[in-house]
C-alpha cells in the first residue's frame, strides 16, 4: 500500500514526481531560504500573483507576455544581472526584504531561483500546491485539516541537489501540527513523515541554533552581509494567516 503521507527530501525525489500520479494529493513546498518565504512575504506585501518558473529563458520569455510584471530571482544566490540573463537586469532577487509592499503592492512578479521554483513546478498535477515557510505554518496546517487532505506530499527544495536542514526542518514541524490526521492508520505514515517530525522535534525551539549547527544554507547566508537579515525573517514562524496556492501557472493568495 502506498503511504498517504510523505515527506521528499531531495530535488532528485521530487524531479522523480513526474512519474508519479499526484491526483488527489496536497503538495506543499517548502524552500525556507528563500524561495517560499519570499513568495508569502511578496502575496502578504500586496502582490497580484507569482509566476514560477525554472529556467532564467522562460522567464524572459514570460515577461514579454506580460511587460508590466516585476522579473525576480536567484542564481547563486544572487540577483540574475544582464551578464547572467543575456541582457536584462532582474528588478528584484530572492530576499523576502526586498518585497515591500511599495515595490510589489498590485504587480504581477515572473520568479525564477535555484531549486524553489522548480520544486513547485515539479508538483503539476496534484490536487493543491501550496508554498510552505515558518512565516504561515500554521495557516497552512489549518488548511489541510479543514480540506480534510487525504494525501499529503511535503516537498522539501533543497540546495543545488542536496537536502537542506531548513526546509526538513520546517517539514517536521508541518508533520508534527497534522499528526492527528494521518496517526489512526499508521501504515499510512510514511518513515520519511516520521524522520522529519522527529528532527523537528529533537530541535526543540531553539529553531536559531538548530540552523547554525545544521544548516549549510542558513550559514552561507548568514556570512553574507546584506543577505544575513534574511535568515531570522524567514525563521519568524506564524507571523501570516494566509495560504497562497499555484494555480493555472501561478501563485496566489487563497482559498
Ligand atoms: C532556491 O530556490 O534555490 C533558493 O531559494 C535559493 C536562495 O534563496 O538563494
Amino acid at each position: 500500500m502506498e503511504s498517504q503521507f510523505e515527506v521528499l527530501f531531495t530535488p532528485a525525489e521530487f524531479a522523480a514526481l513526474a512519474g508519479r500520479d499526484l491526483s488527489g494529493a496536497h503538495c506543499v513546498v517548502f524552500d525556507v531560504l528563500r524561495a517560499t518565504s519570499t513568495m508569502m512575504t511578496a502575496l502578504a506585501n500586496g502582490a497580484a500573483r507569482i509566476f514560477p518558473v525554472r529556467e532564467i529563458s522562460q522567464a524572459l520569455r514570460l515577461r514579454a507576455e506580460h511587460p508590466a510584471a516585476l522579473l525576480a530571482g536567484e542564481r547563486d544566490g544572487v540577483r540574475i544581472l544582464s551578464a547572467r540573463s543575456g541582457g536584462v537586469d532582474f528588478d528584484l532577487g530572492n530576499s523576502p526584504r526586498e518585497f515591500t509592499p511599495e515595490r510589489v503592492a498590485g504587480r504581477d512578479i515572473i520568479m525564477t531561483t535555484t531549486n524553489g521554483t522548480r520544486a513547485l513546478q515539479a508538483c503539476l498535477g496534484a490536487t493543491r500546491i501550496l508554498p510552505g515557510a515558518w512565516l504561515n505554518l500554521g495557516a497552512l496546517a489549518r488548511r489541510l485539516r479543514s480540506e480534510k487532505a487525504a494525501r499529503l506530499l511535503i516537498i522539501c527544495a533543497g540546495t543545488y541537489d542536496e537536502a537542506a536542514y531548513e526546509d526538513t526542518l520546517a517539514a517536521g514541524a508541518l508533520c508534527d501540527l497534522v499528526w492527528a490526521q494521518f496517526e489512526m492508520e499508521p501504515d499510512r505514515i510514511s518513515d520519511s513523515a516520521h524522520i522529519a517530525r522527529r528532527i523537528y522535534l529533537e530541535a526543540g525551539s531553539d529553531v536559531e541554533g538548530a540552523m547554525q549547527r545544521h544548516s549549510r544554507n542558513a550559514r552561507r547566508l548568514l556570512s553574507i552581509d546584506n543577505l544575513r537579515a534574511d535568515v531570522p525573517f524567514c525563521l519568524r514562524r506564524d507571523v501570516l494567516e494566509a495560504t497562497a496556492e499555484l494555480r493555472d501557472g501561478s501563485v496566489a493568495l487563497g482559498p
